[in-house]
Formats: structure tokens, sequence, C-alpha cells
């Protein structure tokens, strides 16, 4: 750090010593080598091959190529000074029919990949399934298919047999929120559907699917720690109006609560059940059981705070998000909030108590310029890093049990719909010659972890 700059907001000595710390990151995102070692093709791989899906036409074949380059990522990893690994397994590189015959180059991979971690002190943290779907179950409907749950349980069980003497931490699924809606509903995900009864069935067996893999993880590792990762948003109403408030109410029903709810073992919503009427999803008797299965973590990836309208015949719950003006926004337009973390940590704690959380992913986007020297002057990613650091503490200190803090993401890598016009790395990633370089925010994400050590 400089010796002109202002007074840290946050230590790492605020937290307590055996707080984890890490960086996230998703296989399609980061990997490429999408037709190597026998990998079968992905959802995304389709999605990305239509015309007008992604917005610069491109696609994670090649992204970070991080197949090739994971040594040197890890060595980038472990330059922060982090000590956990958030990474996705893909499960084409598995399983490249989804289910059936096990691709063993696949597994070795990962298997290489995990020990790179704990040879540089990174415990790993898989998830397993961050959207990566292997295309052939989605030509048998996908996550829509039933099916789906018990070719997930097979996946489940080959990678946890293989990495589970290594691997202690597991995530279930990445946001079924972006699975279910942006992908069945919205559209602007893979598969690219737009029909919301789809979308509900799809959440609902990327839950049930979750429920049934934790004992099988549980089984397999018998020390494991199983999760699932949710995207939440602290929700308010857009005015003072009754009608707002209701609708705030009814956007956090099926934003937040329709997750929750059920893992905690409360069912759907009812509210929100009642609006969907006939789109809501046709369980089996043992379905809601089977998803409130205990979990020794809740993950929370959070990026922004939602105001909601109360918006007659717009979507099925008749609400819309609105864009308050005069706040502070990242390129992607989102709100930056950290105090809107507090809240909804709080929040979560006081509802549902669950036994541990750790935020998975948090994280901005800006317009990165390249100095002529060479360095990336990220000064608003920085801070952005900086006050949620300090939102986490304060939210530890409001007795929310947050354990650990992955920020996203290690590298600038392939984001979705977004293609590389978004960036969210630590280090940015010239994707002609795939050279690295820490940014500001990087490195004073090393300085506060390692304080002292600055300037790495
Ligand atoms: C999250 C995703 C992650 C990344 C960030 C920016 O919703 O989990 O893959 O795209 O947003």
């Amino acid at each position: 750090m400089k010796p002109n700059d202002p007074t840290p907001l946050i230590l790492r000595s605020d937290f307590p010593a055996d707080f984890r710390w890490g960086c996230s990151t998703s296989s399609y995102q980061i990997e490429g080598a999408v037709l190597e070692d026998g990998r079968g093709e992905s959802i995304w791989d389709r999605f990305c091959s239509q015309p007008g899906r992604i917005r610069d036409a491109s696609s994670g074949a090649v992204a970070c190529d991080h197949y090739h380059h994971w040594p040197e990522d890890l060595d980038l990893a472990r330059s922060l000074g982090v000590n956990a690994y958030r990474f996705s397994i893909a499960w084409p590189r598995i399983l490249p029919l989804g289910r059936g015959a096990v691709n063993e180059k696949g597994l070795d991979f990962y298997s290489r990949l995990v020990d790179g971690m704990l040879e540089r002190g990174l415990q790993p943290w898989a998830t397993l399934y961050h959207w990566d779907l292997p295309q052939v179950l989605q030509e048998q409907g996908g996550w829509a298919n039933r099916a789906t749950v018990d070719a997930f349980l097979e996946y489940t069980e080959v990678v946890t047999r293989r990495l589970g003497d290594r691997v202690k931490h597991w995530i279930t699924h990445n946001e079924p929120f972006c699975t279910a809606f942006l992908g069945n509903h919205e559209g602007n995900h893979a598969p690219g559907l737009t029909d919301h009864k789809t979308a509900l069935l799809v959440c609902h067996h990327l839950l049930l699917s979750h429920g049934r893999a934790v004992p099988l993880i549980h089984r397999q590792v018998a020390d494991a720690k199983v999760g699932i990762t949710l995207s939440l948003h602290p929700i308010s109403p857009a005015s003072d109006s009754e009608e707002d408030a209701a609708a705030a109410l009814r956007h956090d029903g099926l934003r937040n609560r329709w997750f929750l709810d059920p893992l905690h073992g409360r069912g759907y919503p009812a509210d929100i059940l009642a609006l969907l009427g006939t789109d809501a999803p046709q369980l089996l008797a043992s379905d809601l059981h089977d998803i409130a299965t205990t979990t020794d973590f809740l993950g929370v990836n959070y990026y922004f705070p939602e105001r909601v309208e109360n918006a007659p015949g717009h979507g099925p719950i008749a609400t819309r998000v609105v864009e308050t003006a005069g706040v502070e926004r990242t390129a992607f337009g989102w709100e930056v909030d950290p105090e809107g973390m507090v809240t909804l940590l709080t929040r979560i704690q006081r509802d549902y108590a669950p036994a541990c959380v750790y935020l998975t992913e948090n994280g901005s986007t800006f317009d990165d310029v390249v100095e002529p020297d060479g360095s990336i002057n990220d000064e608003q990613r920085r801070s952005y890093l900086e006050r949620h650091l300090a939102a986490t503490a304060r939210a530890i200190a409001a007795g929310v049990p947050v354990k650990g803090y992955f920020a996203w993401s290690l590298l600038d890598n392939f984001e979705w719909a977004e293609g590389y016009v978004r960036r969210f790395g630590l280090a940015y990633v010239d994707f002609q010659t795939q050279q690295r370089t820490l940014k500001a925010s990087g490195h004073w994400y090393a300085n506060f972890l390692q304080p002292g050590d600055a300037e790495k």
C-alpha cells in the first residue's frame, strides 16, 4: 500500500483466524479445450453456436485455456495468499454422454488439478454443477426430465469416488435460479428456452438432485462438508406504496424463498404457489423431504440488491425490477451496495439459521484499461472488494456465522451471454496471448491477506 493511501476499512486480523479466504472460477468460463481428451458437448457449446445468443458472438471454446494453463493459474491464486480455491467440474468431461461410459481422461484432469491445489496450500472447493449440462441430456429434456436427477447422482458418484480422498468441500449446484429461470424462462442462458412452467420444473429437479446428492456425497466421502450455492438478493419496494410492498414480497418469494424455504424444510412458499396455479411443479410424495436434507453450509453469491415495483401483467408474478437513479453501479449496471449484503445475510440468519455460511461469490465488472506500462489500475473493483469485505465483517459482528469469502473471480473469463465483454477478474487476461496480469485489485487482495508483503 502506498504511504498516502487512506486508512484501510478492514484488516484481515478483523476476521477469525480460521476464516477461509478464496477465489472462485467455473469450468466452462475458463477451461476451453472443449474438444480435448474426450469431452462431450455441453449445452453451453450448443447455445453459443446459435447466432445472436452471445453478445460478442464468442464461446468458451478457448476461454482462458485454463485446461493447459492451470499450473500457472493455481500459482496465481497462491500468489494472492488465498487458502481455498473454488472450481467446478465439467460433467461432459466425465460422462460425455451424460451417463454410462466414464471418460478417465476427464477425471485425470481434475485429479491433477486437485493435486496442484493441495501442493500449493489451496483447499479445493468443488462445485458439481455450474451450468454445463451434457447436451445429450438436454436432448432428452434436460433438467425438465426427472431422469436427469438420476444422471446427476451417477455423475456425482463417479466424481466423488475419484476425488473424495482429497476434496472435502462439495457444492452441489451453483445458483439454481440462473440454471432454471435464465436458462428456461428468460432464455438468455443455455438451453435458451422461454417457458415458465418448464423453468419451475427444472428448478424442482435441481433442488431434488441437490437433496439426493448430499447424503450420497456423505456416504462416499466420510468427512465431507456439503452445501449448495444460491444467488440471493436483498429485495425492497421501489416506493412507499402498498402495491410495491406487496410486489417486493412476491418477488422475494420467487427469487429467494422459493429456494430457501424448501431447502429448510418448509416446502415451497404458499403465497407463490397460489399465484403459479397449474404452472407449479408436480411433486412426488418424498420430494420435499429429500430436498430438505441437512447440509453443512449454505453458499451465498451476493452481487446486488433489487428494488421492485408492482407491474400488473408483467411476468408470472406481476413484478418488475426498477433501476434507482443516482446509485453507484458496475459496468453491468448492477447496483453497488455492500450494506445490502449485511441486510441479506442477517435476514438469512434470522429466518433460516443455516449451520454456517460461505460467501462463495462476490465481485464486480468494470471496463478495465491497460496502462502503457501494462498495469491495470482498477480502483473501482478494489474499492468494491474492500467495502464488501468490511460488510462481511459487519455481518459476522451481527451474529451471522460467515466462515469464508471467495472473490469472483480469479481471472477475467467467458461471462456467459456477455461473452468476453465483461471482466470480473482479479487478474486481467489478454485473450490473444493468454497472458495473465494481476490487476491493482488483485495486488490489494494479496496485500490484505498478507499484511507487510506488499506489491507482490
Ligand atoms: C454469477 C455466476 C458466475 C459469474 C458471476 C458474475 O451469477 O455464478 O458464473 O458469471 O455471476
